[in-house]
């Protein structure tokens, strides 16, 4: 239930079911396989054209299967959903875990697919300017990087004069597993947009795919 605002963004995917964190790691999941993905972002102020505001630049990346992602991956036999989400940033980010370690608390949403006996966690952290390019500079000489994936990638964040271009548009992109409605959690959860802005941003994009 404390979660139930999330429900408004987006369309969480119908068979995924949100489920606390607390529950997510309980007996009931055990047998489940778990993957942990993460989104790490820096507000900044940056302005395209002196009309778009950036508001953040938050990681994606282009994963091996063409489809976008947050890095992160499956959580390994003897791993806690947190161990699996901090290797998996290291192998496909190059995260340095010294600085950048995620913390039990970054947690954001769980979501569970009782059909695929599947657990989805999602991390988020803010860093600084400085530290995001940083990381993001870093990713190039990642031990996945040129297989797993491929490139990472600022989401726009603003909507431009067509009402489709910026947000929309990359709404419209193909997600793994239900990464896009993480990214909408993700800019409500952190107001990194007001909540009209993303459900502009929502009709905007579901409009244009007709
Ligand atoms: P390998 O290291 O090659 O085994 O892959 P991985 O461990 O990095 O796994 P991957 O990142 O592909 O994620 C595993 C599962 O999570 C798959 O079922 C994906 O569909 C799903 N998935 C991938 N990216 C995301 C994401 O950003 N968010 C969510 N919720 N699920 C994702
Ligand atoms: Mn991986
Ligand atoms: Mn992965
Ligand atoms: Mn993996
Ligand atoms: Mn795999
Ligand atoms: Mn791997």
């Amino acid at each position: 239930a404390q979660y139930e605002h999330y429900g408004r963004v987006g369309d969480i995917k119908e068979d995924f079911d949100i489920i606390s964190y607390e529950d997510s790691k309980g007996e009931l999941y055990s047998s489940f396989k778990h993957a942990s993905h993460a989104m790490l972002f820096a507000r900044n102020d940056t302005v395209l054209w002196d009309l778009y505001k950036s508001r953040a630049a938050i990681m994606m990346q282009m994963r091996f299967d063409g489809l976008i992602g947050f890095p992160g991956g499956l959580v390994d036999p003897g791993e806690n959903p947190l161990d699996g989400v901090n290797r998996e940033l290291e192998e496909e980010i190059g995260l340095d875990l010294c600085k950048h370690k995620l913390q039990d608390s970054d947690q954001v949403v769980s979501f569970v697919n009782k059909r695929k006996n599947l657990v989805l966690h999602f991390y988020g952290k803010e860093v600084t300017v400085n530290d995001f390019s940083e990381i993001e500079m870093k990713t190039l000489s990642a031990p996945d990087y040129g297989n797993e994936t491929l490139g990472m990638i600022r989401p726009p964040l603003y909507t431009m004069g067509d009402g489709y271009r910026g947000l929309p548009a990359f709404l419209s992109n193909s997600y793994a597993g239900n990464s896009r409605q993480e990214l909408l959690i993700g800019l409500q959860h952190f107001k990194i947009l007001e909540q009209d802005e993303i459900e502009k941003a929502v009709d905007s994009w579901k409009t244009f795919m007709k």
